[in-house]
């Protein structure tokens, strides 16, 4: 039995605050509400996964915000966005102790501007390192990765739903992958990074992220592992997120049995990178079923889909998105938003979203296990 985790500062306003961008979110998309029925027939993504409490956003680059078809799909159809690259170290920290948040920026603005909700992506991670960054050692490379979190999560506190604090630090057979981070810092250098990120900006949900946690394999027993000590140390950490590159031939046969291992264990599970190579039905089938097994999962809060439209993914061969690169909506596209409307109504609505009076007795009573909150 895994014992509760101290709640984390700030956790009530940043869950008060999601449910105001959701409550927004529907209003301003127009659900439409049969008379007399529990169900909703939401007409695009993001309304359709308001309804059961949940977000629908879209990895997104600044520099494309200005085309017509890009904004106007991404302002229609989510309601949360995360930065492809402009929230990286390489991004944000050029030069040491040099912030660089333009790209971060014009993201943050553009959100709050159409009542989206913000995932932060991502502040630490063995690729897309300045090169600044590669030649430190020991403990330089350390005060380094804390005064680059601080600097991070510090700018953009309040405004973020949930970072990435750490980003695949994991190989495939569960063990530590061996970077620069872990070469020269050891195995406590993800606590490390929690601890720091979670001074810098205690309303954040802190999430580990992570490729290949498609079901239950070695690398996810590992990352679980790594859940379980932080969550009985009191290491503050909330979410897992399972990126989800798939193909038209995934197995996901344990998929949601692992989103469900670690909602058991005591943290949200987000979809945070998804995307499908192939094309068609095929296609379409393996979002439905990652979108039916998110909205099965009390605690899986939100899908993000790797961009918008084929034309920019960055795996833009394998036309892995629900647009398709003329902005036209896939198969799958319908597929998703048939498994979102289908948990709108009450089976499919997450039960762990407590009332505002709830948030208000459980930051009376801080010490006292909340069920089904860590
Ligand atoms: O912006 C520059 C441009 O100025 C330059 O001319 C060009 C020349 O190569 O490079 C451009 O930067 C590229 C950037 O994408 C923007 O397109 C980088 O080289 C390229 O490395 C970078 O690739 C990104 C990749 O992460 C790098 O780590 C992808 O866009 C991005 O989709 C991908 O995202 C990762 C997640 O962060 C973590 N999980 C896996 C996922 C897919 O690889």
């Amino acid at each position: 039995m895994i014992s509760s985790s101290p709640m984390r500062r700030g956790r009530r306003l940043v869950r008060l605050s999601v449910a105001v961008v959701v409550t927004g979110g529907l209003a301003a998309a127009g659900v439409v509400m049969s008379t007399g029925s529990a169900t909703a027939q939401a007409d695009t993504l993001g309304a359709a996964a308001a309804q059961s409490g949940r977000y629908f956003g879209a990895a997104i680059a600044p520099n494309f915000l200005g085309e017509a078809d890009y904004a106007s799909t991404l302002n229609t159809e989510f309601n949360s966005v995360v930065a492809e690259n402009a929230m990286k170290w390489d991004a944000t920290e050029p030069n040491q102790g040099q912030f660089s948040f333009s790209g971060g920026d014009a993201i943050v603005a553009h959100a709050q501007s159409q009542g989206m909700s913000v995932r932060g992506h991502t502040l630490v991670w063995h690729a897309q390192q300045p090169g600044w960054v590669q030649g430190l050692t020991g403990d330089s490379l350390r005060q380094a990765m804390v005064d680059h979190i601080t600097g991070v999560a510090s700018h953009y506190a309040g405004q973020i739903y949930s970072w990435d604090v750490v980003n695949e630090a994991f190989e495939e057979d569960g063990s530590r992958r061996q970077s620069n981070l872990q070469q020269q810092m050891g195995d406590g250098w993800i606590e490390e990074a929690f601890r720091a990120a979670d001074a810098a900006d205690p309303d954040a949900r802190l999430c580990y992220n992570d490729y290949n946690l498609d079901g239950v394999n070695a690398k996810s027993d590992g990352v679980y592992a790594m859940v379980e000590d932080f969550l009985a140390r009191g290491v503050p950490i909330d979410c897992v997120g399972i990126q989800t590159h798939l193909s038209q031939d995934s197995d996901l046969s344990t998929y949601q049995e692992n989103l469900q291992r670690f909602s058991d264990l005591g943290v949200d599970v987000e979809i945070t990178e998804l995307d499908v190579g192939g094309s068609g039905s095929a296609q379409a089938d393996v979002y439905r079923t990652v979108t039916e097994s998110c909205v099965a999962v009390a605690r899986c809060t939100g899908i993000t889909t790797w961009g918008i439209t084929d034309k920019y993914s960055w795996r833009g061969q394998d036309t892995p998105l629900l647009f398709d690169a003329n902005y036209q909506k896939k198969e799958a596209y319908t597929a998703v938003l048939e498994a979102l409307n289908a948990a709108g109504g009450a089976s499919g609505e997450r039960d762990d979203q407590p009332d505002a009076a709830a948030y208000d007795q459980m930051a009376r009573r801080e010490s006292v296990p909340v069920p089904g909150l860590v």
